[in-house]
C-alpha cells in the first residue's frame, strides 16, 4: 500500500523505517529542506538503535522515499500519517499550531471528491481529531476521514516497539478506516499483537492517561526510595516485593532523577490541563508533576550540599539525556539538576556517548568531552544521571586513579555500593 508519514521526527522516522521493512510504499515527508536532503544522503538526523540500518536498507531498496510535503505524493497515498510535534506551550497546555499547520498544508493538496483518511499518531487532546475533520471537510465536496492512532514507542528501543507492540490503538467508528488500518498494520496483526479499536475520543485520552499512569509509577517509586533511605529499608529488595505482583507488575519501578523526554512531563501538563478545561481535576496528576519537580532539586541539592565551599570543585556529569538509548535531551532531568549546579562555583564537564550535539546547541558555554575517561580526570565528584551500558561497564580502578576526589553520586543505581567503596570512593545511590 502507498502510504504517506509526515514529520521526519522520532515517531515518523521510525513509522517509516517499519511500514517500509513490511512491504508498503512509503513517502516521508517533512518541511525541513536540509533535513530531507540529509535523509536522501543516508544521514539519519537522530539516534535511535537500528533506524540507522532499516532506514538506508528501505531507501536503497526503493521502498522508502523522503521528500517535501508534496501534492503528487498525497494524491498517490492511500493513507496519510502524521507525525509532527505536539509541544507544551507556556500554559502547560499543548500546542497545536505546528499540526494545525500541517494540516493546512495538506489540505492544499487534497483533491476534490477523493477519498482519504488522514491517521493521527501525534500525541493529541481529545476532540482534536474532530476538529480536524471540520477543518478538512468544511466543503461538501471532500471526504477525508479522520483516524486517531497514538504513538506508544519509546526512545532507546523504539524499532522494537513498533515492530512488536504491546496493543495497536484505532480510534475511529469509520468502517473503510477500520479496513484500510487493518491492512497498514497486517504484518503486525498477523504476529498476534493486539490490536484495540476504540472511539475516537477514547483513543486521544487513552494516550495521555498511559502516559501519565507510567509517570506516576516512576514519582511513585523514587519517593518509595526516599523512605527507604531514611529508614535502612532497602529500595531493591522493596521494588522486587511490589514488583512481584503482578497487578502491579516490576517496569517503572527503578528509582533515579525523576521522568524526563519529549513526551511525558508535556503530556501530564496537558491531561492536567484538558481535565480542568471539563470541570474535572485529576489531582493525582498534579501532585505527581510536583513530586517529580522537586525530585530535581533535591537531587541537586544532595551534590551541592558535597561542594568544597574552599575551593571549587570539579564535578563531572555522566549521561545527559532523559534515559540510555536515545540523543534527545528534550525536558531531560539532567537539565534542571545542571541548571542548579551551575549556579554554583564548580568547574563543570559534561559527557554523554550520544546527546552531546543536542546538550551543546542548549549550552554551548559548558564543558563536554568525547571521551568517557578524559571527563572524569581531575574530578572531586562524579554525578551519574543517565543509564547507559558505558557508565555500568566503567573501569572502577581506572577511575580512582584519574579522579582528583572521591564522591560518586550514583543517581541510577548502576553500582553495587561494596564494589565501589573498596576503590575509596564516597559512594551515595538511591534508596540502598
Ligand atoms: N518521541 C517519542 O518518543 C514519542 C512517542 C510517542 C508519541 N510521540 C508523539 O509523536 C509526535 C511526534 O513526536 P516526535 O518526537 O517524533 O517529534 P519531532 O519533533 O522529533 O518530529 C517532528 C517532525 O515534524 C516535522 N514537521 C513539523 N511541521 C511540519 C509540517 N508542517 N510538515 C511536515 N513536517 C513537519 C519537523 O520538522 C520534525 O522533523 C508528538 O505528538 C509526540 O508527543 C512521541
Amino acid at each position: 500500500m502507498k502510504i504517506s508519514v509526515i514529520g521526519c521526527g522520532y515517531v515518523g522516522l521510525v513509522t517509516a523505517a517499519c511500514f517500509s521493512d513490511f512491504g508498503h510504499d512509503v513517502f516521508c515527508m517533512d518541511n525541513q529542506e536540509e533535513k530531507i536532503k540529509k535523509l536522501n544522503e543516508g544521514i539519519i538526523p537522530i539516534y535511535e538503535e537500528n533506524l540507522d540500518q532499516l532506514l538506508n536498507k528501505n531507501l536503497k531498496e526503493d521502498k522508502l522515499i523522503f521528500s517535501l510535503v508534496n501534492g503528487d505524493i498525497i494524491e498517490k497515498s492511500e493513507a496519510i500519517f502524521i507525525a509532527v510535534g505536539t509541544p507544551m506551550d507556556i500554559n502547560g497546555d499543548t500546542d497545536l499550531t505546528i499540526l494545525y499547520d500541517c494540516i493546512q498544508d495538506i489540505k492544499v493538496h487534497l483533491k476534490k471528491g477523493r477519498k482519504k483518511t488522514l491517521i493521527i499518531k501525534s500525541t493529541i487532546p481529545v476532540g482534536t481529531c474532530e476538529n480536524i475533520k471540520s477543518m478538512l471537510n468544511d466543503n461538501q465536496d471532500y471526504e477525508i476521514d479522520v483516524v486517531s492512532n497514538p504513538e506508544f514507542l519509546r526512545e532507546g528501543s523504539a524499532i522494537k516497539d513498533f515492530m512488536n507492540p504491546d496493543r495497536i490503538v484505532i480510534g475511529t467508528d469509520n468502517q473503510r478506516s477500520i479496513k484500510l488500518l487493518k491492512t497498514i498494520y497486517k504484518k503486525q496483526i498477523d504476529l498476534g499483537h493486539k490490536v484495540i479499536f476504540t472511539n475516537i475520543k477514547s483513543a486521544e485520552i487513552a494516550k495521555y492517561a498511559s502516559n501519565s499512569f507510567l509517570a506516576m509509577k516512576v514519582s511513585f517509586i523514587n519517593e518509595i526510595s526516599d523512605l527507604c533511605e531514611t529508614t535502612g529499608a532497602d529500595i531493591d529488595e522493596v521494588r522486587n516485593v511490589i514488583g512481584s505482583d503482578k497487578r502491579i507488575g516490576d517496569k517503572f519501578l527503578e528509582p533515579g532523577p525523576g521522568y524526563g523526554g519529549s513526551c511525558f512531563p508535556k503530556d501530564l501538563s496537558s491531561l492536567v490541563n484538558i481535565a480542568k478545561s471539563y470541570g474535572n481535576r485529576i489531582e493525582i496528576i498534579e501532585q505527581v508533576i510536583e513530586s517529580n519537580d522537586y525530585r530535581k532539586v533535591k537531587l541537586a541539592n544532595r551534590i551541592i550540599s558535597k561542594l568544597n565551599l574552599n575551593e571549587i570543585s570539579n564535578v563531572t556529569v555522566l549521561g545527559v539525556s532523559f534515559k540510555a538509548g536515545t540523543d534527545d535531551v528534550r525536558d531531560s532531568p539532567a537539565i534542571p539538576i545542571i541548571q542548579q549546579l551551575i549556579r554554583k562555583d564548580i568547574n563543570l564537564v559534561v559527557h554523554d556517548p550520544m546527546a552531546l550535539t543536542n546538550f551543546s546547541k542548549l549550552y554551548p558555554n559548558i564543558n563536554t568531552a568525547l571521551d568517557l575517561y578524559d571527563a572524569v580526570r581531575g574530578a572531586d565528584i562524579l554525578v551519574i544521571l543517565t543509564e547507559w551500558s558505558i557508565y555500568r561497564k566503567i573501569d572502577i580502578s581506572k577511575l580512582a586513579k584519574l579522579m582528583k576526589g572521591n564522591k560518586i553520586f550514583d543517581f541510577r543505581n548502576i553500582y553495587s555500593r561494596e564494589k565501589i567503596i573498596i576503590h575509596g570512593f564516597e559512594y551515595e545511590c538511591l534508596g540502598r
